[in-house]
């Protein structure tokens, strides 16, 4: 082997933050990157190239980036060679701001022109600063095979869509993210395939809004419920997740899909907001609390015991005591399995900033706030509780944070289930009794079962 030319690799250090779509977005780069000829690293000392793949979603997401950005900026003092290159959303809504603001930046790329990333590697080798925010209306990178980062070797992330159009009032991703685009079935199911021969067992379908999944041709229209089984036919030992879904566009021609392939899981992520139609409106989410409560009952009719969770925001604008009980209330008819919890926060340009005051206290935000999480920390106990005593299908991810003599992995439901390590190994599916639990954690022992079903 030529250690040399090894040795000669340029090292490329990514670090990622906000959504799914991001750590997905971060494969992509780092496959493009590979074939300029840049060797991945997990040391930043060592690195020639940093990239931080941005998230601007809340205020805090983007104060955690700039912080780390100070921190890049020491170790450019002492390597003045390096290259800082920040990508993602953060990019796309500051642009050129950016620029001026952290003046040891030397990239700017939003998330549609990661394939421009090796000519603008070279104009910043050429002394410039280089910058590429264009939106594209197509770009799903389908032909680009993801590498994969910090992978247990079990479940993968396969992008299906890009962008978003729903402009929900709070939200900055219609801006970060551009146009709502599919990507080609057939790219999808053969990155499902390979990865499936390479050992995954478990993949994630993403998108901002994956059940307005949409691909047509004069040959061909699929929709999602209809890509769904094509993925779940690639094979029966194949687990099949996605996120998200937007309770507006959640049919039941979906949920019988999902009913009738053993191998999608009973798990929907299904994001709420608010339970108070003042605030669903304002917030312009494009469904009622009563639309939403006959999609929760449809999911319950359709597939029994399937698993939910949800995302809530407190202290919207204009949000009143009354609005806040009408979510805590939902929360509680619907009993979550598990939620995202947050404080609102409002967000330059989007049409909550420009039509509305975020006139919420930040006090009360919080005080709110933490009463939706010790709520769901009640339903997540309950849920898990009804639990104990039944048996579940588990694929093993690994071993358990706490103890090396457990494994843990996840259930159909998407539950962490801990258990004696025994001679089981990752990627196994293993039937597993469930004797205890805590809020988070489901905890059992093995027992015979059939070990090829999902
Ligand atoms: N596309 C998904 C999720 C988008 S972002 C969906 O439509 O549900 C993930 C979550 O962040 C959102 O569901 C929402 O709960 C939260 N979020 C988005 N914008 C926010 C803001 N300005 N302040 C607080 N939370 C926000
Ligand atoms: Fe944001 Fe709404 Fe789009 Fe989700 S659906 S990404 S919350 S605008
Ligand atoms: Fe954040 Fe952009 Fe995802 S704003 S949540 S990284 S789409």
């Amino acid at each position: 082997m030529d250690f040399t030319q090894e040795d000669k690799k340029k090292k490329l250090y990514i670090e990622t933050y906000g959504c799914q779509m991001n750590f997905s977005d971060s494969e992509i780069v780092g496959s493009i990157m590979a074939d300029k000829g840049f060797e991945a690293t997990d040391n930043m000392s060592l690195a020639d190239v940093i990239f931080v793949n941005t998230c601007s979603i809340r205020d805090h997401a983007e104060q955690r980036v700039r912080k780390r950005l100070r921190e890049f900026r020491a170790l450019k003092k002492k390597n003045p060679g390096l290259v800082i290159g920040v990508l993602g959303c953060m990019a796309e809504r500051l642009k050129t701001k950016l620029l001026e603001e952290e003046d040891h930046v030397d990239m700017i790329i939003g998330p549609d022109a990661y394939r421009d990333l090796p000519q603008l590697i070279e104009t910043v080798e050429s002394g410039q600063k280089a910058i590429n925010i264009l939106l594209s209306a197509e770009e799903t990178y389908a032909d680009i095979k993801p590498v994969r980062i910090g992978s247990n070797g079990v479940s993968a992330f396969i992008s299906i869509m890009r962008g978003c159009e729903n402009f929900c009032a709070y939200c900055v991703v219609p801006y970060t993210r551009g146009k709502e685009r599919s990507r080609d079935p057939q790219s999808i199911m053969g990155e499902a395939k390979d990865l499936f021969n390479r050992g995954f067992r478990e993949i994630t379908l993403l998108g901002q809004n994956v059940n307005s999944y949409r691909w047509k041709t004069t040959r061909e229209e699929l929709n999602f419920a209809g890509l769904l089984e094509k993925v779940a036919g690639v094979s029966p030992l194949l687990r099949i997740r996605f996120a998200t879904s937007h309770p507006k566009d959640l049919s039941d021609e979906l949920l019988h899909t999902m009913a009738g392939n053993p191998n999608i899981c009973r798990s929907i992520h299904l994001p709420v907001q608010s339970g108070s139609n003042r605030m669903l409106e304002r917030m312009n989410r494009k469904y009622t609390r009563e639309w939403y409560m006959d999609r929760v009952n449809a999911i319950k009719r359709i597939i029994p015991g399937c698993g939910l969770s949800t995302d809530i925001i407190c202290g919207f604008s204009g949000e009143t005591e009354e609005d806040h009980r009408e979510t805590l209330s939902l929360m509680k008819w619907t009993g979550y399995d598990y939620a995202f919890m947050f404080k609102y926060s409002e967000r330059p340009n989007t049409i909550a900033e420009k039509k509305f005051k975020d006139d919420v206290p930040e006090e009360l935000k919080g005080k709110r706030l933490q009463e939706v999480i010790a709520l769901q920390q009640e339903l997540s106990l309950a849920s898990n509780r009804e639990d104990v005593g039944k048996t579940f299908e588990v694929l093993v991810e690994g071993l358990s944070k706490k103890s090396d003599r457990m494994l843990s992995g996840r259930n159909s439901q998407n539950k962490v289930v801990v258990f004696p390590r025994e001679n089981y190994g990752r990627g196994d599916y293993v039937m597993v009794r469930i004797n205890d639990c805590t809020p988070a954690t489901l905890i059992g022992e093995p027992v015979p079962g059939p070990e090829t079903q999902v």
